[in-house]
């Protein structure tokens, strides 16, 4: 396939529940992506900036310290606010194609779902985080919770939200596949359960395809939900 290098710009995001193994699919998304020719970057939320990781520390290790709801929100936004701002915007305007490892929808499903925070705040302040800055594609990885926590291992090596009851973490799983079914146009629904290999082939078939789509999409909807 010819690539037309000047349209790109893309930005993709894995989500999914503890275990589901999305880091692995996003890094070999960006492997597939580069050994192509595509300038890409991936990036992890929480965290990616000095501050960011620095928040993101507090808030998977800081098992001491008491930490509501709405304060999580805003730590997990404020770590955002700077990857956007420092990293993930600059690089768009790039041309690059950037990867991202959690973002707004990790916030919807863990703060809003798991949590039960408003979703209409979530998105107010997700937004104002990111100026709007939206995905094109979301891909899910989608699996039953129990199997992903048991690759967490002993529950003493946990963090914050590994700790957290299965109801807590089928509340997010439900959450995430609420988003997804809502708008299938966005977002990529992967069964998690499939071997990797076969998972990393269904994603690269339709980020394959929808490159130069995407591209159309995202001047459409550059600041609006969905
Ligand atoms: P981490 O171990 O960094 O990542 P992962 O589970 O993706 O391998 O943990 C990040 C944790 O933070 C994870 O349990 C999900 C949670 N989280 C939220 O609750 N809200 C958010 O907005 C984000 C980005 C993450």
């Amino acid at each position: 396939m010819v690539y037309n290098f000047n349209i790109v710009g893309l930005f993709i995001l894995f989500e999914g529940v503890e275990g589901s193994g999305k880091s692995t699919q996003a890094r070999a998304l960006r492997r597939r992506l580069s050994g192509s020719g595509f300038p890409v970057l991936l990036v992890k939320e929480p965290g990616g900036t000095a501050v960011g990781d620095k928040v993101g520390r507090l808030l998977k290790h800081g098992l001491e310290i008491g930490i509501y709801s709405l304060t999580e929100l805003l730590l997990f936004n404020a770590s955002r606010a700077q990857l956007v701002a420092e990293v993930i915007r600059p690089a768009l305007d790039q041309n690059y194609i950037v990867i991202s490892d959690r973002y707004t929808e990790s916030t919807l499903a863990y703060q809003g779902y798991g949590r039960g925070l408003d979703l209409e705040t979530i998105e107010t302040i997700n937004n104002i985080a990111t100026g709007g800055l939206r995905p094109d594609l979301i891909v899910l990885l989608d699996m039953e919770v129990k199997g992903g926590l048991r690759r967490k291992g002993r529950a003493a090596a946990r963090d914050r939200f590994e700790r957290e009851d299965i109801a807590f973490h089928q509340r997010v799983r439900q959450g995430y596949l609420e988003m997804a079914n809502a708008y299938p146009e966005r977002w990529l629904l992967i069964d998690a359960a499939q071997p990797g290999k076969k998972m990393g082939e269904l994603i690269w078939e339709r980020v394959q395809q929808s490159l130069p789509a995407l591209t159309d999409a995202r001047q459409n909807s550059y600041n609006s939900h969905g």
